[in-house]
């Protein structure tokens, strides 16, 4: 691929998280037992029998990842093993066969590096979002797995996700809908949690919020995360604490964030359960962390029929938030030494 290919004229700085139609989609499929070698495909439909589990019955899980260009011209990627290894986990949960990681990793590049033209540049405040997916297709009626699965990644530029840019306050409204069970799906990245939170979502923004915030489906108690990120909070005595729970998505960008807290800001970290209603007094800052959400601190949550205003403000970015979120950025854009050893180049 020539990397010398002009950029497409997109005005990258009014990007929301849409979908944008790129040139390739890489695509490999799994019959008898065995993956085929995958190869970019222009076409971004996909003909799948009437019967397909993935259709009827939800069997299929997907990742999301983003590629940015640091301002060296290098293109990279955040810890996409990470990514491999928890679309393999859901797989596995869903009995379809895992994709090897070297054939995860290479869809991946061979999609981004074919795409080169609509990886935002550097600076401009958009990146190229990554989408695997693994869908149960052929032809099936009752409730038991396909026989025939495809593996894709598509990309598409976008912006951000609560359609602010930069480092802005968002609000969450708890919702009265349960996400997923102890013992459900909750923590596997199944296209099926989401369909049922998409209610959840619309009452939260019909409330004036971004996004429904979920608490514990057994009590009603404990904070589980948002509909599209898990949630970090900074106590009092320099503490970032996250809820423990089966039921969340092990956010790659949350365990990341928890260690930049613990290794470069020497912050006491914490993963438990964290009781909303019982400790909100001594929330200082909070925000939903992922791919997509970034790091987009809260400014107030709706519970109890009223808004709870986060530390008694709930209009500024607080120093933790934006140290937090200078850090994350700045590795993944390259722009900070990568002292963990998180990124991954794209040959280009
Ligand atoms: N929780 C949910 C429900 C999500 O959809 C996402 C997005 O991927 C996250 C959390 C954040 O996970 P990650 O940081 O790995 O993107
Ligand atoms: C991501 O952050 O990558 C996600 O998958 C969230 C999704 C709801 C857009």
């Amino acid at each position: 691929m020539d990397a010398k290919v002009s950029k497409k004229n997109l005005n990258w700085a009014e990007l929301g998280f849409q979908y944008h139609k790129t040139d390739y989609r890489f695509s490999a499929v799994h019959r008898d037992g065995q993956w085929s070698e995958g190869a970019l495909v222009s076409d971004e439909m996909i003909s799948v029998h009437e019967g397909a589990p993935t259709l009827h019955y939800a069997q299929q899980c997907f990742e999301g990842m983003k590629a940015q260009t640091a301002e060296d011209g290098r293109v990279l990627l955040f810890r996409p093993e990470l990514n491999s290894q928890r679309m393999n986990d859901a797989a596995g949960r869903l009995l379809m066969p895992e994709v090897p990681q070297d054939l995860f990793l290479r869809g991946v590049e061979e999609a981004v590096r074919a795409n080169y033209a609509w990886i935002p540049p550097y600076g401009s405040g958009a990146s190229l979002y990554v989408r695997p997916m693994l869908i149960g297709v052929g032809e099936n009626l009752g409730l038991k797995p396909a026989r025939e699965f495809e593996f894709r990644v598509f990309v598409s530029p976008v912006g951000p996700y609560y359609q602010q840019q930069g480092l802005a306050l968002i609000s969450l409204a708890v919702s009265e809908m349960d996400r997923a069970a102890p013992r459900g799906t909750g923590s596997y990245k199944v296209g099926a949690n989401y369909a049922g939170g998409l209610m959840a979502t619309r009452k939260a923004q019909e409330l004036g919020a971004n996004e429904a915030l979920y608490l514990d489906a057994a009590q009603g108690r404990y904070i589980d995360e948002a509909g599209s990120a898990n949630i970090i909070i900074a106590m009092d005595n320099n503490t970032l604490v996250t809820p423990d729970s089966r039921a969340i998505l092990p956010s790659i960008t949350r365990r990341s964030l928890m260690d930049i807290a613990a290794r470069q800001m020497q912050m006491k970290t914490e993963q438990r359960p964290v009781d909303l209603r019982g400790e909100f007094a001594e929330f200082r800052e909070m925000a939903a962390c992922g791919t997509a959400a970034v790091l987009s601190p809260v400014g107030r949550i709706w519970f109890d029929n009223d808004w709870h205003v986060v530390n008694g403000d709930g209009q500024s970015v607080g120093p933790v938030m934006q140290e937090l979120y200078d850090r994350l950025t700045g590795i993944q854009n390259g722009e900070r030494a990568d002292e963990f050893g998180w990124l991954h180049e794209v040959e280009l």
